[in-house]
């Protein structure tokens, strides 16, 4: 079964092409114009994905001199994402399976964060999935496919959206959360730097990283002196281990009240190299981590979703939504 995945619902213009479960070619640009803004530009990444997508679609083609017409399916990220970035992968692959009768159908990024892990490993169910990207910080029950309960989340900002946002303080380009990770592994110690370590007082598991961005800001901002070098690692290393033990505890904590045994992290900060080794440490072989290249958005894991929902009859067409929830 060849599939076609497209993702374009933030500033990564990815295509993949899968023999069902089997990744046969998937490129993403990573698009860089939005480097001097501080942060995504919709009208910028809608324009980016304009121009890249049938480039890449060529690209993955080639790979397998496979033409259209052999395409069983194509999943989309139909939702959620910037509306005019989902529309225009949505409109592409709309188009194509007019064009070339391709069934066509809707895959949810979180879901297909999830499926990202069912890449490299397999994976019984049920497990809990902590997705912790630039826009989202949420954990699920997962008990199959299309089967998902939400055990908590981010009350204000994403995690990767404070590395985001710590990195600009800092006067790191955007994204900054690999930059961060990097300036923290190069970093010793943080000294006696502390940041808090946030549980908010909600009956579920819930995250909160918004405190933890404010006391970086008032620590840097009560500096007198420039930062040194040796100033900003201590700080991406203090923020870090606070960030990722925000994380870790609160995995802990669903995991032991919802009686889950196996741990799935996705999503862009999944990247990050202290909270890998973290989970592993805490979890062991129960830590489910997919490789960097497909933590951060891709194609491949749109497509897996698709290659899943296909084999358990879900399939749906795109249903474009900016803020669909998962569950
Ligand atoms: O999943 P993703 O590619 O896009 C969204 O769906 O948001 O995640 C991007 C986020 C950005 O905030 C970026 O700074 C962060 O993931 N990120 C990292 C690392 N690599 C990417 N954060 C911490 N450490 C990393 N190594
Ligand atoms: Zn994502």
């Amino acid at each position: 079964m060849l599939i076609l995945g497209v993702e374009t619902s933030c500033d990564e213009t990815s295509v993949a092409l899968t023999d069902g479960p089997r990744i046969i070619e998937s490129v993403t640009y990573t698009q860089l114009e939005h480097g001097a803004f501080g942060g995504v530009v919709p009208e910028l990444a809608s324009r980016a994905h304009l121009q890249k997508i049938d480039r890449l679609t060529e690209q993955v083609l080639a790979r397998h001199t496979a033409r259209l017409a052999d395409i069983d399916l194509i999943a989309v990220t139909d939702s959620p994402g910037l509306a005019g970035a989902l529309l225009v992968g949505v409109s592409f692959s709309l188009g194509l399976s007019r064009g070339y009768g391709i069934q066509v159908a809707g895959v949810h990024h979180l879901e297909g964060h999830i499926c990202a892990a069912m890449i490299e490993q397999t994976i019984a169910f049920p497990f809990l999935a902590l997705v912790v990207s630039g826009g989202h910080t949420v954990m699920y029950r997962v008990d199959d496919i299309g089967r998902y309960q939400c055990l908590g989340q981010t009350v204000d900002d994403a995690a990767g959206e404070a590395f985001d946002k710590v990195g600009k303080l800092l006067g790191y380009t955007y994204p900054a959360g690999r930059t961060i990770d990097e300036a923290a592994k190069a970093c010793e110690s943080a000294g006696d730097l502390r940041f808090p370590i946030a549980r908010p007082a909600t009956s579920r598991h819930d995250f909160s990283f918004s405190g933890l961005k404010t006391a970086v800001k008032y620590h840097v901002e009560q500096r007198t002196a420039p930062l040194s070098d040796l100033d900003r690692g201590r700080i991406c290393k203090a923020f870090q281990h606070a960030t990722v033990e925000a994380l870790v505890q609160g995995v802990q904590s669903a995991a032991t009240a919802h009686g889950l045994e196996r741990i799935v992290c996705t999503g862009g900060v999944a990247a990050n190299g202290a909270l890998r080794a973290r989970l592993r440490e805490v979890f062991g072989q129960n830590a489910y981590v997919p490789s960097p290249k497909y933590c951060t958005d891709n194609a491949a894991m749109i497509a897996r979703a698709g290659y899943e929902r296909a084999t358990r009859c879900l399939l749906v067409p795109p249903r474009m939504s900016p803020s669909r929830e998962l569950c």
